[in-house]
C-alpha cells in the first residue's frame, strides 16, 4: 500500500524536540512564516452525514453551545453531541424526515435501519498530534469561540474561518487584550463590546476613566484576570 503522508512527517516531533534546546525569540519569528501551510484550510468545509444546520438550531431556535457542546467549559477538549442529544427533541419533530436517517439508523431501536452506530460527523478543525491545546483554558478567560471559529452561529454548514496557524495562536497570545470579553459574553457570538461597554458604563478602578473600546476593556480585563498567554514553547509543544 502506498504511504501517502511525506516521509518528513515522520520526523517533525524529533524537530521539535531539537528546536526546543535552541529556542529563542528569532526562532519564533522564522517560523511563523515557515509554518504557515494550514492558512490554507480557511474555508475548509467537508460534508456531513446529516446536513445539522448551525445557523437554525442557534440562531432560529436559541440554542446554547453549550447544549450541545457540553464540555467545552470543563475541558481540552470540546464534544460533539452524541445522537441522544438531537434525538430528545427529533423524536417528536420532524422524526420522518430524510436529512434524520442516519440519526434514527443511530438511535432508533423501532427504525428498519437501525444499526446503533455512531454518527460518523467529519472533523473539520484539527491541530496535529504534537500540539497542545485547551479549550476550558480559554473559555474560562474570556476568549470567546467567535475568536477562533467565526460566527458558527450564522453557519448553515461548519467550515473553518480562521488558520489556526502557529503565527495565529501568537498573535493572540502576543496581544490578548484584542479578544478579551466578559465571561458571561463568551457564548454570545453577537457579541459587540462596544455597544456592551455603552450599556453597562465600567470605569476603571483606578483612573476613574470610563472604559470604551475593545482595547480599553481587554487591557483592563488582562490586568484583572492576571493574563499571561505565554510564547514560550513548552506551553503548546509538551
Ligand atoms: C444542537 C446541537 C448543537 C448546538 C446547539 C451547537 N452545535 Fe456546534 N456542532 C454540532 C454538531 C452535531 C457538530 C458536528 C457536525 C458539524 O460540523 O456541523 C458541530 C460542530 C461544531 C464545530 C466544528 C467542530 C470540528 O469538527 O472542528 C464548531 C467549531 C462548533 N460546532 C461550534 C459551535 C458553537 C460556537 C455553538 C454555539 C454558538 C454551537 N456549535 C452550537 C452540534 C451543535
Ligand atoms: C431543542 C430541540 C432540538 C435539538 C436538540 C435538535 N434539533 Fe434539529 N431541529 C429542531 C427544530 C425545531 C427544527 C426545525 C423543524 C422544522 O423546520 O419544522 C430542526 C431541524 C433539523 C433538521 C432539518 C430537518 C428537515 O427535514 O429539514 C435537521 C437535519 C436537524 N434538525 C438535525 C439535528 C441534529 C443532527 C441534532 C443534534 C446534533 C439536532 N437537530 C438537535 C429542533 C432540535
Ligand atoms: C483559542 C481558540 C479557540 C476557542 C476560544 C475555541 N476553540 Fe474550539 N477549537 C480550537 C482548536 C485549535 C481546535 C482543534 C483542537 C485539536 O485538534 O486538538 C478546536 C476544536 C473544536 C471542536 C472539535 C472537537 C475538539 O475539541 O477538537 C469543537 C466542537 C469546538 N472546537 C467547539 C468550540 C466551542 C463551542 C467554543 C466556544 C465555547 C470553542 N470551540 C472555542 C480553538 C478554539
Ligand atoms: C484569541 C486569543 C487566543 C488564541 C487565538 C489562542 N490563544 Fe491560547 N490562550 C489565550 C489566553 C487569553 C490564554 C490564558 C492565559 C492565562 O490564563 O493567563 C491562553 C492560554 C493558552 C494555553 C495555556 C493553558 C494552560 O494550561 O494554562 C495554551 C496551551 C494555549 N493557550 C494554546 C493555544 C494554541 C495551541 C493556540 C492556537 C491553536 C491558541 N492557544 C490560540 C488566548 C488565545
Ligand atoms: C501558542 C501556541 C504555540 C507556541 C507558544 C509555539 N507553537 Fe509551535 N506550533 C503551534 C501550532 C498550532 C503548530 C501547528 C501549525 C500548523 O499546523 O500549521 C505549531 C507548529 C510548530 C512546528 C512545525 C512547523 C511546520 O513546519 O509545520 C515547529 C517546528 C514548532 N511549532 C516549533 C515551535 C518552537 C521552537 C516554539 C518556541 C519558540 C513554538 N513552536 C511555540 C503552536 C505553538
Amino acid at each position: 500500500m502506498a504511504n501517502f503522508f511525506p516521509r518528513w512527517t515522520n520526523i517533525l516531533p524529533l524537530k521539535i524536540a531539537v528546536c526546543l534546546g535552541v529556542a529563542g525569540a528569532g526562532v519564533v519569528v522564522g517560523f511563523t512564516y515557515y509554518a504557515t501551510p494550514k492558512a490554507q484550510r480557511v474555508g475548509y468545509m467537508p460534508a456531513q452525514p446529516i446536513p445539522y444546520d448551525h445557523s437554525l438550531h442557534v440562531n432560529q431556535l436559541g440554542m446554547d453551545c453549550r447544549y450541545c457542546h457540553s464540555f467545552v467549559e470543563h475541558s481540552s477538549h470540546a464534544n460533539v453531541p452524541s445522537a441522544n442529544t438531537c434525538w430528545n427533541c427529533h423524536q417528536h419533530i420532524r422524526k420522518d424526515s430524510e436529512k434524520l436517517r442516519p440519526l434514527r439508523r443511530a438511535f432508533d431501536k423501532d427504525y428498519a435501519e437501525y444499526d446503533g452506530e455512531p454518527i460518523k460527523w467529519v472533523r473539520v478543525h484539527k491541530n496535529p498530534d504534537y500540539v497542545f491545546f485547551n479549550h476550558s483554558a480559554h473559555v474560562n478567560r474570556g476568549v470567546s469561540c467567535k475568536s477562533c471559529h467565526g460566527k458558527v452561529n450564522e453557519m448553515e454548514v461548519v467550515y473553518q474561518a480562521e488558520p489556526h496557524s502557529m503565527g495565529w495562536c501568537l498573535d493572540c497570545h502576543r496581544n490578548p487584550e484584542n479578544h478579551l470579553r466578559p465571561l458571561e459574553e463568551v457564548f454570545n457570538l453577537d457579541y459587540d463590546a462596544e455597544e456592551w461597554l455603552a450599556e453597562n458604563k465600567l470605569l476603571h478602578p483606578e483612573s476613574g476613566k470610563e472604559l470604551k473600546t475593545q482595547k480599553d476593556l481587554g487591557l483592563y480585563l488582562k490586568e484583572h484576570w492576571n493574563i499571561k498567554a505565554k510564547e514560550s514553547c513548552s506551553t503548546c509543544h509538551r
